[in-house]
């Protein structure tokens, strides 16, 4: 009995993902478990039929490579089908439709909703306008919990482990969401983060507060060659030149940080260079054929990671089922 209670408060089964803070440590070891037995499927070498009959709505209101199309192929690879957004001026919305009835709609034409969106706090609006489970793709400069997922699946499969590693975050830590999600998943699992980033672009205030009450290991370096020097993980990020209220802000720190082979001289031999993608010149192509090279192992496991989660979160029919 106490076993089943616990077994169901582990379980993902019809409930929304909008932050990685909405899930426990428990609940992400046992995604990347069974992401890693995904593998295969994921690279097409064996056929699975999890999703069968379901049907995902891909929601993006927001320019998307990786996201959309790994979810897109996970759902594919698992048997399932997907409806799909991929531009927001070819909906209603352009007809003044509000994103509460757009969502609220969509929630009865699928069993699940992938949703990226400009605005932070869209995930958590859509969340409460569908009875189905709604699956956060990117919020503004808010939340990417999916992405944080594949991102300890990439860390994991080199080191082994989550616990005791050194983790640089470096670049735009203000306007990143990626390392917004990430930081609080590293000091969940006790690893070391050192921010690294140009003295505008710092992680926000209340996010310090938030990692160091959570009990974060946290401290800033600004010299990149040093923080280089030390780090295990060098988790590269992009200026997100879309989200400057400014321009000339951006045009400010544009190209301040660059991650090459005379960077890279003094790091560990061990050393995983990772970055969320798209890039914009911060990482050299020369860095592609090193061996501290992650971010497109990264990429491809963005499926089997998206794999596992979907077919965690489906499998009821509503939410909370
Ligand atoms: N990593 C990531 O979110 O990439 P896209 O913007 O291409 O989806």
């Amino acid at each position: 009995m106490a076993e089943d209670l616990a077994a169901r408060r582990m379980s993902l089964h019809g409930r929304d993902l909008v932050s990685i803070r909405d899930l426990s440590r428990e609940e992400i070891v046992s995604v990347l478990d069974s992401a890693r037995k995904m593998v295969p499927a994921a690279e097409g070498a064996r056929p699975a039929t999890d999703l069968q009959g379901k049907i995902v709505a891909m929601a993006f209101f927001e320019p998307s490579t990786r996201t959309r199309l790994s979810f897109e192929s996970a759902v594919h690879r698992l048997g399932g089908s997907c409806l799909t957004i991929a531009d927001a001026g070819a909906t209603s919305i352009r007809k003044g439709e509000s994103l509460y009835d757009t969502i609220r709609m969509l929630s009865s034409y699928a069993d699940a909703i992938v949703l990226r969106h400009p605005h932070e706090g869209a995930a958590r609006l859509a969340a409460r306008a569908s009875d189905r489970p709604v699956i956060n793709a990117g919020d503004g400069s808010g939340q990417h919990p999916t992405q944080t997922l594949l991102d300890l699946a990439t860390i994991r499969e080199r080191f082994g482990t989550l616990a005791g590693l050194r983790v640089v975050l470096l670049g735009d830590l203000k306007y990143g969401r990626t390392v917004h999600s990430l930081a609080y998943a590293l000091a969940e699992f006790g690893s070391e983060i050192i921010l690294s980033s140009p003295d505008t672009l710092r992680l926000p205030e209340e996010h310090r507060e938030e990692l160091k009450h959570q009990g974060a290991k946290l401290r800033e370096e600004p010299d990149l060659y040093k923080a280089v020097r030390e780090a295990d993980v060098l988790y590269v990020t992009r200026i997100q030149k879309e989200r400057f209220p400014d321009e000339s802000e951006y045009r400010a720190v544009v190209g301040s940080y660059r991650i090459d082979g005379s960077t890279l001289r003094g790091a560990k031999p061990q050393l995983i260079v990772m970055h969320p993608l798209p890039r914009a010149g911060e990482i050299a192509p020369e860095v592609d054929a090193t061996p501290h090279a992650a971010y497109f192992r990264q990429a491809f496991l963005a499926v089997p990671v998206r794999m596992a989660l979907l077919n965690a979160v489906l499998g009821s029919a509503r939410k909370g089922g």
